[in-house]
């Protein structure tokens, strides 16, 4: 459980747990690469450690060094072994998709299982083009849903439109696509998060991202290396919107990746009038690591669609809960997709804000938030869900009363000392 309260003005300078999209990639590819692999600024959340945990079911050895180095010692996508239990991914979407394509190729046989969450999302998204592309893969109610099996064996590459923009998709077309033959192409409707494009360079695979469209060969191997994980901005966007929440105060998160598929959120905060600040200080890995500062200015409503719901998708409960604190209205549309995250975001984001006395509507397509409201005090739940549980939380910074958040322990998925980092605020 967390109780939050209204705070006074502060001024802070913080750093983040490291990115949970990199981080799970990292240990994949370092799984499948010939040599060693070695990260640092791993996150040791909830989720990536249920990655580690699934390649060392196939027989990776990976070594934790300390909380957040890891060392993983690969032997090639031939290194992989059946494991003798079913691989167990806990709430993680981004492991059991990336997973699916990855093993595809491989010839092993895999059982995919996960928490009640990841037994409600859809897999049909990545279990179709697979099948597209040669893969064996059957599951509950014909592979839509966990438990999900998968007996690796040859592909072929295809060209597939994507639907809809989704860097799992993506990715884990691009990781079938190491191991069919000929080239896979993929090509989607907005630019989602290119972290796997940026990254599999580094372990010596040659592809063409080109915005919208990826192109990856066949038959190629990977190569160990070093993987420096920036702080995750989707972590850093509750702490920006903490000093949002409280007029006079100002906040810097330092080393935190700033990669443009991913920095939809600040665009947004500015949009609302904020004076958002960054400055790039570094490349790790072909990401752009640097510091944001925010401070807190009057914000007015907007209207946030179209190209910058995948750069932000991950952010909208925090930005509804920042919205409720801006003058006039705040429209967010076109984000059917949160309806298959962890829960079914509009619905829990709007449920969990009523409670607090904010003013929300839900469309088919996202959110209606009218601003202005002050938020009184209330008990929310986080559903399970680790982004509604720390947006709550932080919607208690600009309460009247006291919030208190049940199922806190959701928030290790992605932000391990979430609760001490917000205390010291
Ligand atoms: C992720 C992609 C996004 C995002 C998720 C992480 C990734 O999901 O919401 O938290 O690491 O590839 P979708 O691909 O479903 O949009």
């Amino acid at each position: 459980m967390i109780r939050t309260s209204q705070r006074k003005p502060f001024r802070a300078t913080v750093t983040v747990p490291g990115d949970k999209s990199i981080s799970h990639r990292s240990i994949m590819f370092g799984a499948v690469a010939n040599g060693t692999t070695e990260i640092e600024g791993f996150l040791p959340g909830a989720d990536c450690l249920s990655t580690i945990r699934c390649f060392q079911q196939m027989g990776v050895e990976i070594e934790r060094l300390s909380e957040t180095a890891v060392r993983v010692r690969g032997r090639g996508f031939e290194g992989l072994k059946e494991a003798a239990s079913p691989l167990d991914v806990g709430n993680s979407g981004t492991t059991i998709r990336l997973m699916l394509g990855l093993l595809s190729g491989v010839p092993i046989y895999s059982t995919l299982i996960g928490d009640e969450s990841i037994a409600r999302r859809p897999m049909k998204r990545v279990v179709d083009p697979l099948r597209k592309m040669g893969a064996r893969i059957d599951g509950r109610e014909d592979g839509r849903f966990t438990p999900i099996g998968v007996r690796g064996g040859a592909l072929q590459g295809i060209t597939y439109e994507s639907p809809v923009a989704s860097a799992q998709v993506k990715s884990c077309l691009l990781l079938a696509g190491l191991n069919a033959e000929g080239d896979t192409v993929v090509r989607e409707p907005a630019q989602s998060r290119d972290h796997t494009e940026r990254m599999l360079p580094g372990f010596g695979v040659e592809l063409e991202a080109n915005g919208t469209e990826v192109r990856i060969k066949g038959g190629q191997t990977l190569t160990g290396t070093k993987v420096r994980v920036p702080g995750d901005i989707s972590s850093a966007a509750f702490i920006l919107a903490a000093a949002l929440m409280v007029p006079g105060s100002q906040v810097t998160v330092e080393h935190v990746g700033l990669n443009p598929t991913r920095t939809g959120i600040l665009d947004a905060f500015r949009m609302m009038g904020a004076e958002v600040r960054t400055e790039i200080t570094a490349h790790w890995c072909n990401e752009p690591v640097g510091n944001v500062t925010v401070s807190c200015n009057d914000l007015h409503g907007v209207e946030i669609g179209g190209a910058l719901i995948p750069r932000l998708i991950d952010e909208i409960p925090i930005l509804a809960v920042v919205a409720t604190q801006a003058h006039g209205t705040t429209v967010i549309k076109d984000a059917q997709e949160l309806k298959v995250k962890e829960t079914n975001r509009i619905a829990t984001t709007a449920k969990e804000l009523r409670k607090l006395g904010a003013s929300v509507e839900e469309t088919e397509d996202g959110l209606i938030i009218e601003g202005g409201t002050q938020l009184s005090g209330g008990h929310c739940h986080s559903h399970g869900d680790h982004r509604i549980g720390m947006a709550m939380a932080i919607a208690g910074f600009a309460a009247s009363g006291d919030v208190v958040v049940e199922g806190t322990e959701a928030m290790d998925v992605s932000f391990p000392g979430f609760a001490g980092l917000i205390a010291q605020l």
